[in-house]
This record gives structure tokens, sequence and C-alpha cells, in this order.
């Protein structure tokens, strides 16, 4: 049989990660390439608790299709964490979603035509790559420093390239886990206002701050209608959960919750009423200073070891945050060359290129620390610094 794919496939390329992360399995690997987060510091007895209620009170009913808008009750829990970033919504602005990687899809799905442009940060998220190139979107990247995306580089971009939305890791970005300056963010709401492009706002890492002042979201300035705020329960309680949510003006998330009926009916009634449970009867933000410290200890063994093997020209990105940071090797470095070597000497990453919709960057390397005690963390740099210095 010849099978006759959509045109959109031929622009689809498997994810490395997983590929990566398929040749990583083994116990002896150690491997700096998944964004995972710890899984021993998960709240597996509190989980377990919350399953057991939830299936006391609500019996078979916790196993029933559901609302595709999600569990009221916790979407009201989600609005008073909305708060406490700096953003004022009700539960009626939320649509829970499959992971925030399921907001990310959906917005392409109601936004996208083909051929449209959208603007992203020059590297940005692989998979949210992905999901747009779905809808196959065009990508119009816009540099970026260690404060973030450049505002006037916006601003002059988006004069003579106009794009349907703005994509945006505000905090602790992947892959380079660099946050968005304070004072960036009102200049980007205010192009985007003036341009006419609606902003994107994609924050999963924004509570592991382990430095500084937490930094309101874009979204905390919204006056009009013009941020799409996504979030997610995979770093600060448990990815396996696949819960996360979208923040929306009205006439937006309307549209949303018809592509979503489309995609999955609802997200998982069990996995909401555990949660909405577990986020009632325990404290999440002790668990999440557990993640933070932990986290913070994990960044600093990872930037100790680094500064101390890694050769001249190498240099690397100090987040405040997040799980992630970002090497730059010597020009002419070629990052995939180096993994196929790390590989056979059980060590592994993920290569710059991918984070670059336009395939540049062949000298950059992306390292995740959370996943990783730092004794495995220093083991692992110093087999990593021995190949990069060959
Ligand atoms: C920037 C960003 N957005 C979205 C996601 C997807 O998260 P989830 O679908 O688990 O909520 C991730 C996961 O690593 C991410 O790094």
């Amino acid at each position: 049989m010849e099978y006759r794919f959509a045109t959109r496939m031929s622009e689809m390329k498997p994810s490395t990660i997983r590929e990566i992360l398929k040749l990583t399995e083994s116990a002896d690997v150690i491997s700096f390439a998944g964004g995972l987060p710890a899984p021993e510091l998960f709240p597996v007895d509190d989980i377990r608790a919350a399953a057991e209620r939830t299936l006391k009170s609500f019996g078979a009913q916790a196993l029933q299709y559901g609302v595709s808008d999600g569990i009221k009750s916790l979407r009201e829990q989600i609005a008073i964490d909305m708060k406490t970033r700096g953003v004022t919504c009700d539960a009626d602005d939320i649509l829970i979603t499959t992971g925030s990687q399921q907001a990310i899809d959906l917005i392409g799905k109601i936004m996208l035509d083909p051929g449209d442009a959208i603007y992203t940060e020059n590297p940005t998220y692989l998979a949210a790559i992905q999901a747009f190139q779905s809808f196959q979107a065009k990508f119009v990247p816009i540099p970026t420093d260690e404060g973030g995306i450049i505002p006037e580089a916006l601003d002059e971009i988006a004069a003579t390239k106009p794009a349907k939305f703005l994509y945006i890791i505000s905090n602790f970005q992947n892959p380079t886990g660099r946050t968005l300056a304070s004072e960036r963010r009102a200049k980007i709401y205010e192009i985007a206002a003036r341009r006419g492009f609606l902003i994107v706002e994609d924050d999963p890492y924004g509570r592991l701050r382990y430095k500084g002042e937490h930094i309101p979201p874009i979204k905390a300035m919204d006056d009009k209608g013009n941020v799409l705020y996504l979030s997610t329960f995979s770093k600060t309680v448990a990815p396996g959960l696949r819960t996360g949510w979208i923040v929306a003006p009205k006439g937006v998330r309307a549209k949303l919750l018809v592509a979503k009926q489309a995609s999955d009916l609802h997200t998982s009634s069990f996995d909401q009423l555990l949660l909405d449970r577990y986020l009632r009867d325990f404290d999440n933000s002790v668990h999440v200073e557990r993640i933070r410290r932990a986290y913070g200890e994990r960044y600093a063994a990872m930037d100790a070891a680094l500064s101390r093997s890694m050769g001249k020209g190498w240099s690397w990105t100090k987040p405040d945050g997040g799980m992630f940071l970002w090497l730059r090797g010597p020009e002419g470095t070629n990052t995939s060359e180096i993994l196929s070597r790390a590989v056979r000497e059980n060590v592994a990453f993920v290569p710059g290129v991918d984070f670059f919709p336009n395939h540049e960057g062949l000298n950059y390397m992306r390292l995740n620390f959370s996943n990783a005690n730092p004794d495995t963390i220093r083991a692992g740099v110093s087999r990593l610094a021995a190949i990069c210095g060959e």
C-alpha cells in the first residue's frame, strides 16, 4: 500500500529529544537531554491519598466522561493561583487542557491557516515548533539576548512582516533558561497592541524561581484581551497527570473549546478531580519550595562543574530558575557530532540546532539539570567536558 499522507506531514519531523531519549534508557547513561522533572520529588504519598479520597467521594462519577471546559472547582483554584502570579481572572476565563502542549496545539488549530506567519524567540521550544509546523506556519524568529526578545528588533521586523501571534516563554525559557526582562514585557505588550498581533505567553516554569523576585507575566497588564496565557501542573505537581490550562479572552476561549471537543472531548476527569483534591488537602506551595531548593542546588552544581571543566571558548547562561541551561561552543563546533561521541561515552544532551526554527546554531546545546542529583551532574559534566575538549 502506498500511504498518501497529508502535505503537512512532510514538514513534521520526529522530535530529536524523543529519539535521543530512546538511546538513553540504559541505566549507565547520564542524560541531560530530556526536560524531565525529578521523579524522586513527586508528591507520591499525597497523590495516593488524594486519589483514594477522590474515588471515595465521587465513586464511578470520577471515571465518567466530563465537560470539555474542565472541572469548575479546579478552574476556581487555578484562578486563585493566577492571582498570586499577578493575573486577575475567574474560572470562566480558564480552559483546562491536556498539558500545556495541547494548549499550544489548539491555539495553532484555531489561529493558523497554511502559510500564516508567527513570531518566536530564536531559539524556542522544540515541541512548539513541531506543533505550529503541523499547521504549516511560517516562522519569523526574533533576535534575543540575555534579557530575552529584543523589543526594538521585534518592532522593526513586525513593521514589514505581519504575523498572527508572538509565541513567547517569558520565564526560564526552554531551551535557554533566560527570563524576559521586566521592562521589556510592557514594551512587547505595547508593540503587539500597536501592530495588531496576539501574544501567546507560555509559562510552565514561572513558579520554579530559585533566585530573585517574581516578575508578573505579560498577561498581568492585559486589559485589551491581547494575551493568551498558558501554564501547567507538569512542573509543580507531576507531568504524568497531563493537566494544564489556558487563560483566554471570552471570544478566543469559545473557539478553543470547540477545537478541544474535536481533539479529545475533555481532559481526564479522574486526573482533574484528583488534582483538585490534592490542591485543597495539601499545601502545594510547600512542595514547590522543595523542588525549587533542589533545582537551585542542581543548577549550582552544574554551573560549578562546567566552570571547572569546560575548555576555553565555551560559555553558558545563568538562569534564575527553571530546568535548563544553554551552552555555546566556539565557532565551528558542531554539537550534533559531539552528541554521537557523547552517547558512546554514556552522556547525553540535546543539540541546539533543533530549537532554531531556521536550523541555525550548530554550536549550541541544551542541558537539563533537574533530573540528576549533584553527584551525577558532576560525573556527567566531566564526561561531557572531556568530549567537548577533544
Ligand atoms: C515551554 C514549554 N511549553 C510547554 C511544555 C509542555 O508541558 P506539558 O504539556 O507537560 O504541560 C513544555 C514541556 O517541557 C515546555 O517546556
